[in-house]
C-alpha cells in the first residue's frame, strides 16, 4: 500500500516532518507492505498560482505555470491513500500548502479523488489546532478526499515544554495512526455524509446547466454525474433518512 505524505512546512526536518514521521513508524509496524512517499512541498517547483482562472475555465493542461503539478497530481492519484500535513502559522495552514491547494482549484469543480482516503496532521506552537485541520479536511475534502484520521500535534516552545507533555502529544500521534491504519484495510466504499450528499447535488444542478462546451460540463458528463441514477461520485450505500432528506432539499 503505497501512502504519499504532502509536507507543507518551509522547514524539512521541522516538526510536521517529526509528527509525519512518527505516523509512518507506527503505520510500517502494523503492516510491512506500507510504503511512505514524501513530498516536501518547499523542494519541488511549485509556482504561485496567478489567478488567472486558465484551469477552471479552459482545463488544468492550459495553465501558463510550467511546474510540477501535473506529476504531482499523478503521485496523488497513483497513491492509495494521501497525508495532508501543515504547520499553523498565523491561524492557517503554511502559505506553501494554501497555494498548494490553489493550484489544485480546479479540483473542486472536477473532484477526481473521490474515494481516496487521506489524513490530516497539523502541527502548532501553541494555538490553531482544530480550526486549520477543519480547513484543511475540508478544502482537500472538496477535491473529492475521505478525511478518515485527523491529528493535531502542539510543539511547545523548549522552555514549556516536559516529558508528561511530550508523551501526551506522542500518544496523539499514536492513536490517530491506528484510526488511520483501520480505515486504510477496511475496503468498504465510505458512506457519504448528509453535507456532501447535497454538496454533489449542489454541484450537478449547477454545472448540468452550463454550457456544454465548458470544461466542467464535459467531465461531469463524462464521469455520468449527470445521470438520474447516480447517487453520489462513486458508488456506495446511501442510507434512506439521507436520500429522502437530500430529495426533499
Ligand atoms: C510564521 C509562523 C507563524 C506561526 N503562527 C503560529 C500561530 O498562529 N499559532 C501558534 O500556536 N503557533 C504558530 N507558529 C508555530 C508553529 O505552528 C509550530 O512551531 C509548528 O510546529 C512549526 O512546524 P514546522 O517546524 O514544520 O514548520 C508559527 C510559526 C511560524 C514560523
Amino acid at each position: 500500500m503505497k501512502i504519499l505524505a504532502i509536507i507543507g512546512s518551509p522547514r524539512i526536518n521541522g516538526n510536521t516532518y517529526k509528527a509525519v514521521h512518527e505516523i509512518e513508524k507506527e503505520l510500517e509496524a502494523r503492516d510491512s507492505n506500507i510504503k511512505f512517499e514524501y513530498v516536501q512541498l518547499s523542494r519541488i517547483d511549485l509556482k504561485p498560482c496567478r489567478g488567472c482562472f486558465v484551469c477552471i475555465e479552459k482545463g488544468e493542461e492550459r495553465c501558463p505555470l510550467k511546474d510540477d503539478r501535473e506529476s504531482l497530481e499523478l503521485k496523488m492519484k497513483q497513491a492509495d491513500a494521501v497525508i495532508f500535513a501543515s504547520p499553523v502559522y498565523t491561524y492557517n495552514v503554511s502559505w506553501i500548502m494554501k497555494n498548494f491547494q490553489d493550484r489544485f482549484a480546479y479540483r473542486c469543480h472536477r473532484p477526481d479523488f473521490h474515494g481516496k482516503k487521506a489524513m490530516v496532521v497539523v502541527t502548532t506552537g501553541a494555538v490553531g489546532l482544530k480550526f486549520v485541520s477543519f480547513l484543511l479536511a475540508s478544502t482537500m475534502g472538496s477535491m473529492g478526499f475521505i478525511t478518515c484520521a485527523e491529528v493535531g500535534v502542539t510543539f511547545a516552545p523548549a522552555h514549556e515544554s516536559d516529558e508528561k507533555r511530550q508523551k501526551r502529544e506522542q500518544n496523539k500521534l499514536i492513536r490517530q495512526a491506528e484510526v488511520f491504519y483501520n480505515k486504510l484495510i477496511d475496503t468498504k466504499p465510505v458512506k457519504p455524509s448528509l453535507i456532501k450528499l447535497l454538496t454533489f447535488k449542489k454541484q450537478r444542478k449547477a454545472f448540468i446547466q452550463a454550457p456544454k462546451d465548458l470544461v466542467d460540463y464535459k467531465f461531469w458528463k463524462e464521469k455520468g454525474w449527470f445521470e438520474k441514477k447516480t447517487a453520489y461520485y462513486y458508488e456506495t450505500k446511501i442510507g434512506l433518512i439521507s436520500k429522502m432528506i437530500s430529495k426533499i432539499l
